[in-house]
């Protein structure tokens, strides 16, 4: 079976090609018996797929801003899958769950519990706007799969707009509006009425916008709403985790947009919920608000699998229809660990933290950038942060092999991120992560930097 190019590309995103000499290199040097063991054993029971089995390392530890390994390495985990807000094994979190888990483990259909209760209402009083109505799910994918049936029930219409390279989960109706190849492909037909349009991300524009984005692709969606006629809603990332940042005025424009086509307005925060960017809920930074807000990963607590649907007040129009009709929709134990998780975020100042830090990282990086020809670009929102590596400053070709070098050599100092789009090393650490942390990591992609090289020129 020959492989797409395109895949190709995808996996090299992710670090995980299994085919990838760098990473093969890697685990020969680094990985003793026992480790290939389990690794084979792994590969032997779990079905395969793509940025997952095979696998590249055996856990068997974490705590903070850290993960180690089977061999007891610890790495700083930059990636942590967008789950680590309060950071790994949060005493605080561990102990809400311990203490549920001996009153009440599990919640059964028809009855309710006072931990489910407070985390939604607690969510309802941090979420901007009319957003006052919440829905646990066990997962992102089944949580934006309700907000999309909430949508065609609430609009009587189907049709959903979308953006090209997207990501909202991998269950059939989240592929249908997610834009990646990889998770769309050889699958056979997808939901109907999905139309898909250009991200706002200017260094790859079809309409050409340049250094800026120009907002034609905001004024894009405004003409496909207003051609198609019959929209229900149009689906977003707020920010990527690519990582882009849509300029200020993008949200608002689409906002605008949406209202003027009687379309409603659904905002993905999945990875970047409680904190990442720096405020609670990212399109706090776009002072919009949508009419439903799709949070998860960290919600419980980077230890249970916990989503949510916040939706405006006036979409609670399917009590007599069934929207996400999961087993553990209210769950105690990991409302307990979502409530745990907020209450530590709060008391502890982690947005100021994460904006404080933010900044300081982005400046040490700017500076890094100044010294290494292979950084093309430095951008970021609190501690969602992009490393963008180019051969070449003028024509901007991506230094995919480089990046993967400084990758698994980042490894090798105990510095654990994931690269996306082949050449972007982002860097998610936890959110608790001290300043002499985040100094260890500048420091150690600073010799990666200094060791792999390039041959393009500074900016
Ligand atoms: C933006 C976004 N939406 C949805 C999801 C899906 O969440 P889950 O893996 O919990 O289904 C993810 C997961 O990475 C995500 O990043």
């Amino acid at each position: 079976m020959s492989i797409d190019p395109r895949h190709l590309d995808h996996l090299r995103s992710e670090g995980d090609l299994n085919i990838s000499a760098h990473r093969q290199a890697w685990q020969q040097e680094q990985l003793d018996a026992a480790t290939r063991h389990w690794l084979e054993e792994d590969a032997r029971y779990f079905l395969h797929q793509s940025l997952s089995t095979p696998c590249l390392n055996v856990l068997a530890g974490s705590g903070g801003a850290s993960i180690q390994d089977l061999q007891g390495r610890k790495y700083l985990d930059f990636h942590g899958n967008n789950v680590h807000q309060a950071g790994f094994g949060n005493p605080e979190v561990i102990a809400a769950i311990t203490r549920q888990l001996h009153e009440l483990s599990f919640c059964t259909r028809r009855y309710t519990n006072v931990p489910a209760i407070q985390l939604a209402k607690k969510l309802t009083e941090l979420a901007p706007g009319k957003l006052k109505r919440v829905l646990f799910a066990p997962g992102g994918a089944t949580a934006v799969g309700m907000a999309l049936k909430l949508a065609r029930a609430a609009t009587g219409r189907f049709k959903m707009i979308s953006m090209w390279d997207s990501f909202h989960g991998a269950g059939l109706d989240t592929i249908s509006v997610g834009g990646e190849a990889i998770f769309r492909g050889g699958i056979g037909p997808l939901l109907p009425g999905c139309e898909h349009v250009p991200p706002p991300d200017n260094r790859h524009c079809p309409f050409s916008c340049g250094a800026a984005c120009n907002l034609k692709c905001a004024d894009y969606i405004e003409y496909v709403l207003e051609k198609e006629g019959d929209v229900a809603a149009v689906i977003g990332e707020t920010v990527r985790s690519t990582p882009f940042i849509p300029p200020k005025d993008y949200w608002r424009k689409v906002r605008a947009a949406c209202d003027k086509h009687g379309a409603l307005l659904i905002l993905d925060e999945i990875p970047h919920c409680l904190g990442r960017t720096g405020k609670m809920f990212t399109c706090e930074h776009y002072d919009v608000v949508p009419d439903m807000l799709v949070i998860g990963k960290g919600l419980g607590g980077g230890i249970f699998p916990l989503a949510a649907l916040i939706a405006r007040e006036d979409l609670n129009v399917m009590a007599d229809k069934a929207l996400g009709h999961y087993t553990h929709e209210k769950n105690p134990v990991a409302a307990a660990a979502g409530l745990a998780t907020i209450e530590f975020l709060e008391r502890e100042n982690i947005l100021e933290h994460t904006r404080t830090l933010g900044e300081y990282t982005l400046n040490r990086l700017r500076e890094m950038q100044a010294e290494h020809p292979l950084i093309g670009d430095v951008r970021g929102l609190g501690l969602l942060i992009g490393v963008e590596l180019v051969r070449d400053h003028v024509t901007r070709e991506r230094a995919t092999d480089e990046a993967e070098q400084v990758m698994y050599e980042a490894l090798r100092q105990g510095l654990n991120f994931k690269l996306t789009m082949g050449s972007i090393l982002t860097l998610t650490p936890a959110l608790t992560i001290t300043r002499e942390e985040m100094d260890e990591a500048l420091a150690i992609l600073d010799r990666c930097l200094r060791k792999i090289g390039g041959a393009g020129k500074p900016a």
